[in-house]
């Protein structure tokens, strides 16, 4: 699949959350435009908000279409949840036990593992150690929840080996959301490529919203094979959608004043996908 090519290729594929069809089908154009494969991400919240059924309908029928677009349930914090994804058909599913200690979340990690390879098709696992924050959302400090401490390479090899999952989210430095006052958190790109020799699958960056452009482009080669990035696609809807009303405050027609959002969404997918594949 495209991390398996990302990964032989040295870059990443781009994995952008969506809460409903209008970020769809905005961040499908970006890969359209682009000819790259694209992983479309939802969290519980989002989910829950789009539809299970309905994403996945619409992921279905834009493969069919052709498009190479990969469903993930991003940070999923139940049994019970990856359960509900992985029955609906989504491509992928993390596993988000990082609030646990490393032996819960092994052991809950492991059932996630397991349900997902009686399933009898090819779904993904992917699972996260080290905390990262919890929020795509715009922070005046960064938040309490992230570790001091990143993950080790052993640490990453111990979680791998005892779990079995297809890739890793490691805290490499990143946090997610972006902090209002600016401020760039510095990714530890030795570590990434520690972790990905001792841990022997893919890695995933979490938290991409915030980091400067010379890392995100860097932690390709370094051996992330996807980045996750949120918080500034819901920046860009909400703006284009601010300036639409702005330059109309009186249309009531959602298709016109959604179009901005629809198309700031579009060009910062577009500008995180050229980074992630190096164009
Ligand atoms: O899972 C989603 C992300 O890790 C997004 O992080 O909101 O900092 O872009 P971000
Ligand atoms: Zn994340």
């Amino acid at each position: 699949m495209a991390v398996e090519a990302a990964w032989d290729k040295k870059r990443a594929v781009g994995h952008f959350n969506v809460c409903d069809s209008n970020q769809y089908n905005a961040v499908l154009a970006a890969a359209q435009a682009l000819s790259l494969p694209i992983i479309v991400g939802v969290s519980e919240g989002e989910r829950k908000f789009f539809g299970v059924r309905n994403i996945a309908a619409m992921v279905s029928a834009s493969r069919a279409a052709g498009m190479e677009v990969f469903l993930n349930a991003d940070h999923t914090y139940s049994l019970d949840g990856c359960k509900e994804v992985i029955d609906a058909g989504f491509d992928a599913v993390i596993f988000d036990g990082s609030h646990l200690s490393l032996e819960e979340n092994i052991a809950a990690t492991r059932s996630v593992v397991e349900y997902a390879r009686a399933s009898g098709r090819e779904v993904v696992v992917e699972a996260e150690i080290g905390r990262i924050g919890t929020s795509s959302k715009l922070l005046s400090a960064p938040p309490t929840d992230i570790d001091k401490e990143l993950t080790s390479p052993e640490e990453a090899a111990q979680f791998v080996r005892e779990t079995g999952i297809d890739l890793l989210a490691p805290a490499v430095g990143t946090m997610h959301g972006r902090l209002i006052g600016g401020g760039e958190p510095k990714i530890d790109l030795a570590r990434i490529e520690a972790i990905r020799s001792a841990a022997g699958v893919p890695l995933v960056l979490h938290g991409g919203s915030g980091s400067s452009d010379e890392d995100l482009a860097a932690v390709g080669p370094a051996g992330c094979s996807v980045v996750h990035i949120n918080t500034d696609i819901r920046v860009a809807y909400r703006k284009g959608i601010e300036a639409s009303l702005a330059a109309d405050a009186n249309e009531i027609a959602p298709y016109k004043f959604l179009a901005g959002g629809v198309k700031g969404v579009q060009d910062m997918t577009e500008k995180y996908l050229r980074l992630f594949a190096g164009l």
